[in-house]
């Protein structure tokens, strides 16, 4: 297959990055479709930990092409110092290119996010407070820059001349102070002088490499729970990480993507507000979110830990097609003494076979659960299926029945070796 799609099937930190960069070097172009620097991926590459946010995770393979396409949101200030950082860890090239119709992110943007989040209260959604709602906004407004406009001063100039006031009356409303425009056009033409030799009709290059038969590897942002349409809504992020939105996020066509591979954790987690129907409390959720590190790379909050939510990873599989998954953090469930799986959804005693789309509806919903015996032993350096511990081998078996697709990776440890590859054809 020469098109991969990686999708996170929970509500983000599935693992996506491991994954991708796996992928990644099999890849002749790696793309981010959507979302911006709201997302945090962390790779390990020749023994060096990078925390990437806009950069797709091909970017330290020196042959890959990689593409920040139409549907981003992209801060420049914050993608311009994420370049430096490469850079300062000694990756001297990078071939990065940015779509003219990727929009700019711009820092009325945050302040925006900040000012909405802070006026919502105990209805805040709890959003990473990068400008990523107020961008995508500006976007279906038909009053964001788009990359492209950076490559014309002159319509830069007009366009943030038209744009920027109704723009402060909003910030001013929030009580904010209003942005001055000579002050932010200065800073884009820099960042623009910086960019631009980056900034390129990627719809029609990716087109081309496709019909070339070119391996494009579609990096999943987010998880589907965090879907503007289909996730816990509003408890979500302005744009769709499913698999099934690439082709409007990148120009192809339907057909570009061949596989699409779920990304999900051996239990689940969330960061920011909304309801979780599997979410667990106290020592059991703190032994899990220790042992997996769960606080937040882009804001280190911590995450919000609960079990697999059989119905919830139905849905995905539903909604997106996923075909095969990658299970990440196997190992973390080493540390319980006992697992569960939350096999069904009933409201008022009843089982439901849908996802509520509503919050006062999700809220009704209680979990019925299935308790598995865990392994007591360390799984990190089991590189074989066969070699894992039978309890672990029947967590597996267990979800794969459950949910009606094949777990084809299994990681047990963060390094990019300590993967269980079942599957070598998929990418
Ligand atoms: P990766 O790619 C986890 C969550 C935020 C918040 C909601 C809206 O690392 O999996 P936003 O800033 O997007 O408006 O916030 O979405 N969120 C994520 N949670 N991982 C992510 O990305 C996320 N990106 C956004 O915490 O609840
Ligand atoms: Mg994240």
């Amino acid at each position: 297959m020469s098109t991969l799609a990686i999708e996170g099937m929970q509500w983000g930190d599935e693992g996506k990055g491991k994954i991708t960069d796996y992928y990644a070097a099999k890849a002749d172009i790696v793309v981010r479709s959507q979302g911006g620097n709201n997302a945090g991926h962390s790779i390990q590459h020749n023994g060096v930990r990078y925390a990437l946010r806009l950069l797709p995770s091909g970017i330290l393979q020196k042959n890959v092409v990689n593409i920040l396409a139409d549907g981003t949101v992209i801060n420049p200030a914050s993608l311009l110092e994420e370049i430096d950082n490469i850079h300062k860890k000694g990756v001297e090239e990078i071939h990065l290119l940015i779509s003219t119709r990727a929009t700019v992110l711009m820092p009325y943007h945050i302040a925006l996010d900040k000012a909405r989040e802070e006026a919502l209260g105990d209805a805040k959604i709890g959003t990473t407070k990068n400008g990523i709602g107020p961008a995508y906004e500006d976007r279906s407004a038909r009053l964001s820059l788009r990359f492209g406009d950076l490559l014309d001063k002159e319509y830069l100039r007009k366009r943030l001349h038209a744009i920027l006031p109704l723009k402060n009356k909003e910030i001013v409303a929030y009580g904010g102070e209003a942005f001055e425009e000579e002050t932010l056009y200065k800073e884009l033409c820099e960042e623009a002088d910086k960019l631009a030799p980056m900034i390129t009709d990627t719809t029609s290059y990716l087109q081309k490499a496709y019909k070339e038969g070119k391996k494009i590897l579609f990096e999943g942002a987010q998880g589907a729970m965090l879907c503007l349409t289909y996730g816990t809504f509003p408890y979500v992020t302005s744009s769709s990480p499913l698999a099934t939105a690439i082709p409007s996020n990148t120009g192809l066509p339907l057909s570009a993507v061949n596989e699409v591979l779920g990304i999900m954790k051996a239990y689940t987690t969330r960061v920011g507000e909304g309801p979780f129907p599997s979410e667990i409390f106290g020592e059991e959720a703190q032994t899990i979110r220790d042992k997996g590190h769960e606080y937040g790379t882009v804001t280190h909050r911590p995450r919000r830990i609960g079990w697999l939510d059989i119905p919830q990873l139905k849905y995905v599989i539903s909604i997106s097609g996923v075909k095969h998954i990658a299970i990440m953090l196997l190992d973390v469930l080493s540390v319980v003494d006992e697992i569960k799986i939350l096999t069904k959804y009933t409201i008022d005693g009843k089982e439901i076979d849908y996802m509520p789309a509503s919050l006062w509806e999700l809220e009704k919903v209680k979990g019925e659960f299935l308790t598995l015996p865990s392994w007591k032993e360390d799984i990190s350096s089991v590189r074989k299926y066969e070699d894992l511990p039978a309890n672990c081998r029947n967590y597996i078996s267990t979800i794969e029945k459950l949910l009606g697709v094949s777990i084809d990776l299994i990681s047990v440890s963060p390094e990019a070796e300590a993967t269980i590859i079942r599957n070598h054809n998929i990418f």
